[in-house]
């Protein structure tokens, strides 16, 4: 394994579950100092201690990140533990309501575009003041293939997926000469804790979406965030890179 991030501090949302797990243990394996941060202590602390019991240094720091002020103290903490950040994958997420658009409650529409997209702009705010100062970074969001195409009863989240590559695009754009690459991902359906309200019923009909045949593995995600994250995509910016078994080449 390439220890093509020794020595970089990578901080990871909602990483303590899924994709943002993946993530984190493939942070950990590269050689970074890994910040993880989740709204659950206990699980994140377990994935700290499999990351240290992997020789990996790595911290947890608890943080809504649909609050702007704890998004800002968890990029103090990431400071005060490592003293840099270099990269981060902002990949904390919720499906929120299923509902048809007429039907979708203002107060569930507002809560999932909070702690889907608002999240994303305040981490990418904080992130960016560490890294302008620093001239480098590294930063991947985590969008969807609902952040290209719609389906029926997700108006909220497919809107929040599709205002993350927005965002990432203008920031992008912004800081590119500053040696900031800002980036996001786009993952077909995955099987994780996100897809558990599903039933068995609807999951085969997932499957049946992507040409690959089945639902896509975190570490099959992780990979790419991998990729995005070190110097072998240094001429990568501003791009949406899909995830998905084949889902949006239909
Ligand atoms: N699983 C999929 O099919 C799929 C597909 C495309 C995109 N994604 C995106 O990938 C990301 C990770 O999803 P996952 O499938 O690993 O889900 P998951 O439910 O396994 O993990 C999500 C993690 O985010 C944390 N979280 C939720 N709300 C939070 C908040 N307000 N602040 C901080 N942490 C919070 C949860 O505690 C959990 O640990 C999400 O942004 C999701 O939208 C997932």
């Amino acid at each position: 394994m390439d220890k093509d991030l020794q020595g970089k501090t990578a901080l990871v949302t909602g990483a303590a579950s899924g994709i943002g797990r993946a993530v984190a243990l493939l942070y950990g394996q590269h050689g970074a100092n890994v910040m993880m941060s989740d709204i659950d202590e206990k699980q994140g602390q377990q994935v700290v201690a499999e990351l240290q019991v992997a020789g990996a240094n790595a911290r947890f720091y608890k943080a809504d990140v649909g609050d702007a002020a704890q998004c800002h103290q968890l990029m103090q903490a990431t400071l005060a533990a490592f003293g840099t950040l270099d990269v981060a994958c902002n990949n904390a997420g919720i499906i929120g309501e299923l509902s048809l658009t007429a039907d979708y409650s203002v107060e569930g529409w507002q809560h999932i575009i909070n702690v889907n997209l608002n999240s994303i702009f305040y981490c990418l705010k904080y992130e960016l003041e560490v890294m302008l100062k620093q001239g480098h970074g590294a930063i991947i969001n985590m969008s969807s293939i609902l952040g290209q195409v719609g389906t029926p009863k997700l108006a909220g989240y497919v809107a929040g997926k599709h205002g993350i590559v927005g965002l990432t695009q203008t920031a992008a754009i912004e800081y590119a000469a500053q040696g900031i690459r800002i980036n996001a991902v786009g993952p077909g359906y995955i099987d994780t804790p996100l897809l558990g309200d599903f039933s068995a019923e609807t999951k085969e009909a997932l499957v049946a979406m992507h040409p690959i045949g089945r639902l896509g593995r975190s570490e099959e995600v992780a990979e790419l965030v991998i990729w995005l994250s070190t110097d072998k995509a240094s001429f990568v910016t501003g791009a949406y890179y899909p995830v998905d078994g084949g889902y949006l080449a239909k």
